[in-house]
C-alpha cells in the first residue's frame, strides 16, 4: 500500500474564492467562484498535517464553519496580495485556488451612484496580479525551496494558456481547470484537473468530487 503523503513539516498557505471591487458602497464585480476547491486543499492538507492558513475572499460562510486552520479574510485583490507575501515564508508553499478579480474601478464612490438618463460608463484599471508579486519576491528574497501551485480557469486555447501563464508566473505546476464543462467549473462541487510541472510532466486528475481532487493535486504536487 502507498504511504500516505506527510506534509507535518510544512506552512501551506492557500487562497480561495472571489474577491470584490467596488464601485460604490453597494456595488462591485466579482466573479462566481464558490471557494469550493481552495477549502478542499485547505481540509486535505491539514489531514495530511500541514500547518494551515486559507486566505479567502467573498465565500459563504457555512463553508468555513468550525475549521480547524488559520482563516485570514482578503476581499480585495490588493489585499490578498498584501496578505499572502506577508505570510509567505522561504520554504512555505502558496497554492494560488482563489479567483480575484482582475479589474478594480479607478474612483470609487464614496455614496449610492443613482440611475441617470442613459448609459453609465466606468472606467476600470488592473489589479496586481498577486502570483507575480510572488515570483518578483522569491527572486529578490533568494526563496528557491518556495513551491507555488497556480489555477487557469479557461474556456478556450486552455492548454496553451495554462502553459502561458506556468511560465509567465514561474509557477512550479499549474492545475488547469476548463470552466466550459459544467461539471468541473467554479460553482461545482466536482472537478477535472489537468496538472503541468514546470519540469514538463503532465498529470490528469479525472473528474470527482473536489475532496478527492485536492488529496491528488497535494499529493502529485508536494510528494
Ligand atoms: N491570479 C493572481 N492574481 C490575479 C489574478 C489571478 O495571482 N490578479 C492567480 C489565480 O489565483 C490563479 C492564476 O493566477 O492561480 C491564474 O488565474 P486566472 O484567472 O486563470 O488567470 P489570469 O492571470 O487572471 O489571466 P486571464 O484572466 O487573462 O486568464
Amino acid at each position: 500500500m502507498k504511504n500516505q503523503l506527510d506534509l507535518s513539516n510544512r506552512h501551506i498557505i492557500v487562497t480561495a474564492g472571489p474577491t470584490r471591487e467596488w464601485v460604490d458602497p453597494f456595488r462591485f464585480i466579482s466573479n462566481p467562484s464558490s471557494g469550493r476547491m481552495g477549502i478542499a486543499i485547505a481540509d486535505a492538507a491539514y489531514k495530511l498535517g500541514a500547518q494551515v492558513t486559507l486566505v479567502h475572499g467573498h465565500v459563504e460562510s457555512q463553508l468555513l464553519d468550525g475549521k480547524p486552520y488559520t482563516l485570514l479574510f482578503a476581499g480585495t485583490t490588493s489585499r490578498m496580495k498584501d496578505v499572502v507575501l506577508e505570510l509567505l515564508g522561504a520554504d512555505s508553499v502558496l497554492i494560488m485556488a482563489a479567483a480575484p478579480a482582475d479589474y478594480t474601478p479607478v474612483l470609487m464612490s464614496d455614496h449610492k451612484i443613482k440611475k441617470q438618463q442613459g448609459n453609465l460608463v466606468i472606467e476600470f484599471e488592473r489589479t496586481p496580479d498577486i502570483l507575480l508579486s510572488v515570483r518578483d519576491k522569491k527572486e529578490k528574497d533568494g526563496y528557491t525551496e518556495l513551491i507555488t501551485i497556480g489555477f487557469a480557469a479557461e474556456t478556450n486555447n486552455i492548454i496553451e494558456y495554462a502553459k502561458d501563464k506556468l511560465t509567465r508566473k514561474g509557477l512550479d505546476f499549474i492545475c488547469l481547470n476548463d470552466i466550459s464543462n459544467a461539471k468541473a467549473g467554479f460553482a461545482s462541487t466536482s472537478n477535472e484537473i489537468h496538472i503541468f510541472s514546470k519540469k514538463g510532466e503532465e498529470k490528469v486528475i479525472p473528474l470527482q468530487l473536489k475532496e478527492s481532487v485536492a488529496t491528488e493535486i497535494l499529493n502529485y504536487t508536494l510528494s
